[in-house]
């Protein structure tokens, strides 16, 4: 297991990690989760309406459950795929959920803060991308304590709602699983694996323009 260092900011956003196959199997100290979550909980938002919700999950019956319902999603998926991307896509996992022993999962009320949220009026979508901050502030500041965390995406809304006793019109936005890992792999398994690799930065910058040119 990594220990906790100093770390700066930028350290933290180069070496943080999806993980998922690197979990030591020790539960994330409360102390340190909850430091974790006050990092989440500092997340700008639409409105001020901090419209996130944390469901802490350890309960081994229910991380079994989610994780079976993961699986049967995982193979949906490389049902739905050509020959050769199942190929590549097989030995890929997507999931430490009973490994973490954690889950976290983000949820987000988008009638928090009333019917009048400041700056959303144009852009409804603010709300759900505030609590998306909350889920970036959280992971990294789980990488500055060593602390690994994978984003689960594999699921139907409807069933994790039901599973975590949602009430309606609230959502879950991610299942994230948090643990402290034996390492952080250096480069994203999706590209160690072959599926997709990072884009070069400057393919990602326009000026001016989304068509009009490129800096030389
Ligand atoms: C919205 C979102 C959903 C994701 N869902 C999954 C998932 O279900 N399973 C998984 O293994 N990784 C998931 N990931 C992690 C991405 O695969 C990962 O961020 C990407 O491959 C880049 O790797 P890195 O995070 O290690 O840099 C998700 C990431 C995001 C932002």
């Amino acid at each position: 297991m990594v220990g906790a260092v100093e770390m700066s900011l930028y350290e933290a956003i180069r070496t943080r990690r999806d993980v998922r196959a690197e979990f030591t199997g020790e539960p994330v100290d409360d102390a340190v989760l909850w430091r974790i979550l006050e990092a989440a909980h500092c997340a700008p938002s639409v409105g001020n309406s901090q419209p996130w919700d944390f469901v802490l999950v350890r309960n081994r019956a229910t991380l079994r459950k989610f994780a079976a319902h993961v699986a049967e999603k995982r193979l949906q998926f490389a049902r739905s795929l050509p020959p050769e991307r199942a190929a590549t896509f097989d030995p890929i996992k997507i999931e430490g959920i009973e490994e973490s022993g954690t889950g976290v999962v983000v949820v987000h009320d988008d009638a928090r803060g009333g019917p009048h949220i400041l700056g959303r009026a144009s852009v409804p979508e603010t709300g759900v991308y505030s609590t998306v901050l909350a889920i970036q502030n959280l992971w990294l500041a789980a990488t500055a304590e060593q602390i690994g965390v994978g984003w689960v995406s594999f699921y139907d809304a409807p069933f994790l709602a039901e599973l975590i006793g949602l009430p309606a019109g609230i959502r879950p936005v991610a299942w994230l699983c948090i643990g402290p890992v034996t390492e952080f792999q250096r480069t994203p398994d999706l590209e160690r694996f072959g599926w997709r690799g990072r884009r070069a930065l400057a393919d990602a910058v326009h000026y001016e323009g989304y068509d009009a040119g490129r800096e030389q």
